[in-house]
């Protein structure tokens, strides 16, 4: 089955078709560069960007695949969560689409979207814990299958990637920080004192944030000096001065190790035969490499997508789309948008 996914949520507006199992190929425009210079996602001009994009890059994906709209025979949209704004944008185009060439259309909810992208590279075994650490979000989740998420914790606060880009604005780190972050630890030790492993105090499996961000305020107020002079300043071959590599470091040792402790008191809790770990933090070298130590040394085994399936993208929507109708869901022409903070209904309808 040919699946065109589209995905709107927030800064990335890409389009991509899915054959079965197997990524066709995929178009993304990013407006990273858009917002930088405002240190975050402006959402009107997010969806701004979303509706001038669109169907520019439809166009493109077709051309480029030589496909036949006709060809087509599911649409998969990100339905939520998101910026109310640019969910709208996608999914109007993805509405109209339908009705024009008259096909099914699936809602999509872009964690579960996130969580399920490595199965497009290889086969995820289930049972499996899911942690999914992106910008928007920090949830861990028990998988029973690719349809079937149950929701363990969440972040209270502020995301994981939250924290790193507002750690990052607080150094005068270029938007988004976090993998400026992680490029300038790999020039220091962690200092363990330097900050607390957050929110671990409890028996529960949600995350906290903020405190570790209010820190980092607290520390650069103390040593104004580690304060960048200027953003600009920093490219790929930029050398972050050693003081400022250690307050890096110290920070991504206590977001992975906040990560590790909660994965742990999950896996002790569940039996599970993989971890998926998802989202544009996973791209985190030590966030990796700490919980993919954790995860083998209970002989299980450690699913993380390639980078480029870690950020925001439309295959990951192609391709869980795709399942859920394969297995008979799909949503009528009145599917809402959820906005970030509401729970995603699962209102979709079933052919049998
Ligand atoms: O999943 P994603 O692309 O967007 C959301 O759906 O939120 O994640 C973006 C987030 C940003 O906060 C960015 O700073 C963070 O992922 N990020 C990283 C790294 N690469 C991207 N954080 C830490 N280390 C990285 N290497
Ligand atoms: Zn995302």
């Amino acid at each position: 089955m040919l699946c065109l996914g589209i995905e709107t949520s927030c800064d990335e507006t890409s389009l991509a078709l899915v054959r079965d199992n197997i990524l066709v190929d995929q178009v993304t425009f990013s407006q990273v560069d858009i917002h930088s210079v405002f240190g975050g996602v402006v959402p009107e001009m997010a969806s701004r960007e979303h509706l001038n994009r669109v169907g520019v890059l439809y166009n493109e994906l077709l051309d480029r695949t030589r496909t036949d709209p006709q060809e087509i025979q599911a649409i998969a949209v990100t339905r939520g969560p998101g910026l109310l704004g640019c969910l709208l944008v996608g999914l109007g185009f993805a509405k109209g689409l339908c009705l024009a060439l008259d096909i099914p259309l699936v809602g999509v909810n872009h964690l579960h979207a996130h969580l399920m992208a490595p199965g497009l590279e290889g086969k995820i075994k289930f049972p499996a814990l899911g942690l999914l650490v992106s910008g928007g979000h920090t949830s861990i989740y028990l998988i029973n299958s690719p349809l079937d998420f149950q929701l363990l914790g969440k972040t209270l606060d502020d995301a994981a990637g939250e924290a790193f880009d507002k750690a990052a604005k607080t150094l005068n780190i270029p938007y988004p920080g976090g993998a400026h972050i992680d490029r300038f630890a790999g020039f220091a030790e962690p200092d363990q004192k330097m900050f607390p492993r957050p929110y671990l105090d409890n028996t529960n499996l949600d995350f906290s944030f903020s405190g570790i961000k209010t820190a980092v305020v607290y520390h650069v107020r103390d040593n104004p000096r580690l304060v960048l002079a200027d953003p600009e300043m920093v490219d790929q071959d930029f050398i972050p001065p050693p003081e400022l590599a250690t307050v890096c470091a110290s920070f991504n040792w206590a977001v992975a190790g906040a990560l590790k402790v909660k994965l742990a008191r999950a896996l002790a809790r569940y039996k599970v035969q993989s971890v998926v770990l998802a989202g544009g933090v996973a791209a985190n070298t030590m966030i990796r490499k700490t919980l993919t130590d954790l995860v083998r040394e209970q002989g299980l085994e450690m699913v993380m997508p390639s980078l480029s399936l870690c950020t925001d993208n439309a295959a990951m929507v192609a391709w869980h789309g795709s399942l859920l109708i394969r297995n008979g869901y799909f949503h009528p022409l009145d599917l809402e948008a959820i906005p970030r903070g509401r729970k995603i209904p699962m209102d979709y309808h079933r052919v049998n």
